[in-house]
């Protein structure tokens, strides 16, 4: 009986060691189709500095918000002072203007899953 419930168990935690990997990957691979369809008209992910009507966003997440080289911001994200991580991303793709005041950037990703996935294509693509 004991032995029974620490197999349940053990089978439990693995389903849900496998369920977590398996759906990250997919998010990210979800992720970039967004990005493609949805970012790229304005941004790319290269190597920091091939800006577009937004800023290259690689390496968008270690160099600080609104700190690309030879990008022209807007006065506010210019003088923004905070890295972005997962809940940051996901407030301001929800609404920038919301989140900086004055931003130009004004595209919303307002579906909810749409920002996870896309959120989950950056965190591995744009370190
Ligand atoms: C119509 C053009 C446009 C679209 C579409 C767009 N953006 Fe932007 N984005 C901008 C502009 C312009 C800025 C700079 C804003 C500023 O200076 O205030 C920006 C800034 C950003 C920043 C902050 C960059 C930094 O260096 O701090 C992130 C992150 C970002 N965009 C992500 C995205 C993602 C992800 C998508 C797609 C879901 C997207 N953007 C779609 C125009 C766009």
């Amino acid at each position: 009986m004991v032995k029974r419930t620490a197999m349940l168990f053990a089978g439990a935690v693995l389903g849900t060691v496998v369920a977590v990997g398996t759906a990250s990957a997919d998010d990210a691979a979800k992720g970039e189709k967004i990005f493609k369809s949805k970012c790229r008209t304005c941004h790319v992910i290269d190597n920091g500095s091939k800006h577009k009507v937004g800023p290259d966003l690689a390496g968008v997440l270690s160099r600080g918000a609104g700190k690309a080289d030879g990008y022209k911001y807007s006065k506010n994200l210019a003088k923004a002072d905070f890295n972005w991580d997962e809940e940051k991303l996901d407030t301001w793709l929800s609404n920038p203007r919301k989140f900086i005041k004055g931003t130009k950037m004004t595209f919303k990703l307002r579906k909810e899953d749409d920002r996870e996935h896309v959120i989950a294509y950056l965190m591995k693509v744009a370190k």
